[in-house]
């Protein structure tokens, strides 16, 4: 893929996602274009831009999304969130709250948004609560996986074999699959959402989002817009959850460094 036409996808990839590619991804989005390509047996990289430009139904630009982006995700990664979420929410019911509303923003195949709901589960009878966790990715493709729930043995290596066996099925067959079972799915709603796209059609109030790994991929300009939205939807005293990696120096206004990679909403006096 030459520059110019590298710059080309860059540009729709940055307005279709917030999704911000630097120079030194050139190869890899070559690379991923190169699949899509190989898929409908178009032969260049112009031919592909004119296809997607001409697909009124817009599922074209979906895929392109699905294949340029970077999923890489495993249960109860970053463990002491999930301790601080379950010592957040007995304190929540000690208060005598009964609604609870969490959210995976950036979910892919499902890791996190599970690992939520088990850590609810260990923590409190979650059906005797109003409680439930929103799910969303931008890629259609992940999101169905997410769905799905059915894990290969590798990816479970960081649950707990308790929880494994209270939490998940072995499926009968040559490959060694784990299914998450209905009790966790129910509390789960999944769909689509560009992260990059606000406002948002949620209302709110959650009690602790969790955007991990994400805000890595956008620039200041679409975090700020973000960490905006997530201001709006989190209740007074809720949390938000980030990676470790991510910096938020700088950018936030009602929320306040709870410790690192957790921040607080601060409660209007
Ligand atoms: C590296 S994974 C992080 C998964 C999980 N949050 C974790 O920390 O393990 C990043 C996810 O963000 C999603 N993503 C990237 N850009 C997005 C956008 N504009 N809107 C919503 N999701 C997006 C990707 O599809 C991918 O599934």
């Amino acid at each position: 893929m030459d520059k110019s036409v590298f710059d080309i996808f860059r540009e729709i990839i940055y307005k279709k996602s917030g999704i911000s590619l630097s120079e030194k991804k050139e190869a890899l989005v070559g690379a991923r274009v190169s699949k899509r390509l190989r898929a409908l047996g178009i032969g260049s990289f112009e031919d592909y831009l004119r296809y997607l430009n001409d697909d009124q139904s817009g599922e074209e630009m979906v895929q392109l999304l699905d294949a340029i982006s970077t999923n890489v995700t495993h249960f109860f990664r970053e463990p002491e969130h999930f301790d601080l979420l379950s010592r957040l929410l007995r304190q929540g019911i000690e208060a005598g709250h009964r609604r609870f509303r969490f959210w995976s923003a950036g979910c892919s195949s499902g890791e996190e948004p599970y690992s939520l709901a088990m850590t609810i589960c260990e923590t409190c009878n979650a059906a005797d609560y109003d409680m439930k966790i929103l799910a969303t990715d931008i890629s259609t493709k992940i999101l169905r996986r997410c769905i799905n729930g059915i894990y290969e043995e590798k990816k479970m290596d960081s649950v707990p074999a308790l929880l494994q066996d209270r939490y998940f099925e072995r499926e009968e067959g040559s490959r060694r699959l784990y299914a998450v079972r209905q009790e966790l799915k129910r509390m789960i709603m999944f769909k689509r959402l560009n992260l990059s796209a606000v406002p948002f059609p949620m209302k709110g109030p959650m009690d602790a989002i969790f955007c991990r790994n994400v805000m890595i991929y956008f620039d200041n300009d679409v975090r700020k817009k973000l960490l905006n939205e997530f201001y709006r939807l989190l209740k007074p005293e809720g949390y938000l959850f980030v990676g470790h990696a991510e910096s938020l120096t700088g950018m936030l206004s009602g929320l306040k460094a709870a410790r690192p990679s957790v921040y607080k909403k601060q409660s209007i006096a």
